[in-house]
């Protein structure tokens, strides 16, 4: 139980695992393994340079599965969390399916991007809209860039291993974070704990005397640093989480 009362700061961090009973595979339940791809070969500058097409292919196939995806009750319980805190409530988000905002939350980083925008790989034309799932063999290009004369591909909107957090995600959470003094919790939901800074983030919590909760279908890697541990499914335990 998460007691919520008029001094409470939420920050609530998801991972892959808030989205799994939505029918949004995590990584680590698909092996780390895509069609026999390792992850990093379709989440990473050095794959996109060496075979955008594979990489395209990956993520238009990630757009055209989100059309049959709707939020589950742990986005919603989050939701009406967010809804009782207003601006005491802030969540970080690992995942890029877009799915709190679907079930209602507005106060959102989503620090690893959106599949469904697309960015150019080469000019700094701001992200855009796209929910184009693109047909095998097809790498779409910049319209920019060829006014420019230039070839330049697209890319997802997305961060990946090796690439810097969406800007002004760090400043955000601090902002959140010192605006909170004694009154900061920290939720953190479907997440293996591995992938920094957002793994991080209970430490900060920690050292600024703030109490920390964590839901997860396994123990992670940083499992002990959470003063209360739930294992289970998190559109199950969310629900009934909140007092
Ligand atoms: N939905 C998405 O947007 C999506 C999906 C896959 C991967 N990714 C990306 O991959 C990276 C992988 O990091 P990650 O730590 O988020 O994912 P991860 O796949 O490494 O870990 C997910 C965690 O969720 C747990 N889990 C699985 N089902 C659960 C459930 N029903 N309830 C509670 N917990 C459950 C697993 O035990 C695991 O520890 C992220 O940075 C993210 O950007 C995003
Ligand atoms: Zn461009």
């Amino acid at each position: 139980m998460l007691p919520l009362d008029a001094s409470t700061y939420l920050l609530v961090l998801t991972g892959a695992g808030i989205s799994a009973e939505s029918g949004v595979p995590t990584f680590r339940d698909a092996g780390g393994l895509w069609e026999g791809h390792a992850v990093e070969d379709v989440a990473s500058p050095a794959g996109f340079a060496r075979d955008p097409l594979m990489v395209w292919q990956f993520y238009s196939e990630r757009r055209a599965n989100m059309t049959a995806v709707a939020p589950n009750a742990a986005h919603h319980a989050l939701a009406e969390v967010e809804r009782r805190l207003g601006d005491r409530f802030l969540l970080v988000t690992q995942n890029v399916d877009g799915l709190h905002t679907a079930a209602g939350s507005e106060r959102v980083i989503e620090m690893h991007g959106n599949l469904m925008r697309s960015r150019c790989s080469v000019c700094d034309r701001a992200p855009f809209e796209d929910r184009t799932a693109y047909r095998r063999g097809v790498a779409p290009m910049c319209g920019v860039c060829q006014r420019a004369g230039r070839d330049a591909l697209l890319r997802p909107d997305i961060v990946w291993f090796g690439e810097a957090i969406v800007a002004g995600a760090l400043p955000r959470i601090e902002t959140f974070v010192d605006a909170a003094g004694a009154g900061l919790r920290f939720l953190a939901v479907g997440t293996s704990g591995l992938v920094y800074p957002a793994a991080g983030l209970v430490d900060v919590v920690r050292a600024r005397g703030g109490r920390s909760w964590l839901v997860n279908a396994d123990a992670p890697a940083n499992a002990r640093s959470f003063d209360t541990v739930t294992l289970g499914a998190a559109g199950k335990v969310l629900p009934e989480m909140f007092a």
